[in-house]
């Protein structure tokens, strides 16, 4: 197991950031900790510095679309698309990533991209870090009327980080299409990129 050394005043920060969130969405991201932590446990990643990961995950998540615009342009990230600028909810996760680096020094840049892609699945396919922030976001109970068929997501993420992601991907992405929403390109990059390395890890 990679342990990845976050120093004390970074943890500090990131719980006192949580604990001031709106009540909900705080409590959604203690659950989220507790899910990412028995993966990572179950998959021998690094619990404790998942754990605070999948925790400050929606940091911003409360920020309204018009905030994220501005940010998105004053952290320098990447231009936002047209699809973005329509659906600029989706925009907390490179938000929230950019924020606990600059605010809080959470800047191992592994840990970076878990949050940054958390919304869409990573376009270059990601990692088991980032799978396990990702997926824990979607095993939170409360998640359990948008995606019923979380009871298998869960033990398919118990068993095989990768495969997990695709099922996600494939469900949520057909669930989208079939009540006439656009789905963001991430979305099908990633699960294009995880079918390509579980292809090439098949082949060998
Ligand atoms: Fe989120
Ligand atoms: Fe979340």
């Amino acid at each position: 197991m990679t342990t990845i050394d976050i120093p004390g005043r970074v943890h500090d920060r990131i719980q006192r950031r949580m604990k001031r969130l709106p009540t909900a969405l705080c409590e959604h991201c203690q659950r989220v900790e507790q899910i990412a932590r028995a993966l990572a446990d179950r998959h021998g990643e690094d619990a404790d510095a998942i754990g605070l990961t999948a925790l400050a995950h929606d940091a911003t998540r409360h920020f309204s679309g018009v905030e994220n615009l501005l940010r998105m342009e004053e952290y320098d990230l990447p231009p936002v698309t047209d699809f973005e600028r329509r659906h600029p909810a989706i925009l907390h996760g490179p938000v929230g990533a950019e924020l606990l680096k600059r605010e809080d020094g959470l800047n191992h840049p592994q840990l970076y991209n878990a949050i940054y892609w958390h919304t869409t699945g990573n376009p270059a396919g990601g990692d088991a870090i980032g799978h396990i922030v990702f997926l824990a976001d979607k095993l939170d109970p409360i998640k359990r009327s948008r995606y019923p068929w979380q009871p298998e997501l869960q033990e398919l993420a118990e068993d095989d980080l990768p495969a997990a992601m695709v099922m996600f991907l494939t469900r949520n992405v057909t669930r989208m299409l079939e009540k006439g929403a656009s789905v963001h390109p991430a979305a099908i990059e990633s699960r294009n990129a995880l079918l390509l390395e579980m292809a090439s890890a098949g082949a060998v």
